[in-house]
């Protein structure tokens, strides 16, 4: 798939087939989530791979979108590692850049994922269920699987609505 066609069609999957998804296929999807930019080349972002079915139920119960995760084959909990990190605005922007790698990947590989956020608002319990080191932050965890839901077409501001100006 062509980068611009690749960028312009990516849509946030929320249902899925039962289909499995193979370990081949997520370290395809981390590599190319780990290609992502980071200040000072830092990497400074960590992965936890979900599925087991009762490890993922009780993951579910962490956000009011748990029947996404229900749903979904596997998750991929991201998060910050901030022992590495040595400027956190820049640290969680190159986060950001990771997990915009990774929702790309997926599309280009005929998969289907969203971002999910909300979640954070239980950000301790959640490191605790997945038993990463103390230093590791959560920043989002992305539901994987294939689509079982059409493409919607997508909104976006017009490009006019946000230049502030062009000097
Ligand atoms: C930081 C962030 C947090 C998000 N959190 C959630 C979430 O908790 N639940 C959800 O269903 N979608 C979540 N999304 C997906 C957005 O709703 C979605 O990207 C947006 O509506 C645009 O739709 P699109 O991805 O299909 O273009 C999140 C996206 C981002 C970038």
């Amino acid at each position: 798939m062509e980068t611009l066609e690749a960028i312009r069609t990516r849509r946030s999957i929320r249902r899925f087939t039962p289909d499995p998804i193979d370990d081949e296929t997520i370290d395809k999807i981390l590599e190319m989530a780990a290609w992502a930019p980071s200040g000072r080349n830092n990497q400074p972002w960590r992965f936890v791979v979900v599925r087991d079915p009762q490890l993922k139920q009780e993951l579910a119960q962490q956000t009011k979108y748990s029947r996404i995760i229900e749903n979904a084959p596997v998750c991929i909990a991201v998060f910050l590692e901030n022992e590495a990190s040595y400027d956190r605005v820049k640290d969680i922007q190159a986060i950001g850049a990771c997990l915009q790698n990774m929702l790309l990947a997926i599309h280009a590989m005929g998969l289907g994922a969203v971002w999910l956020g909300e979640i954070l608002k239980n950000r301790e319990k959640v490191e605790k269920l997945l038993g990463v080191p103390e230093s590791c932050e959560l920043m989002a965890v992305v539901a994987v699987g294939k689509p079982a839901e059409k493409k919607k077409r997508g909104t976006r501001n017009p490009i006019e609505q946000v230049i502030l100006s062009r000097k």
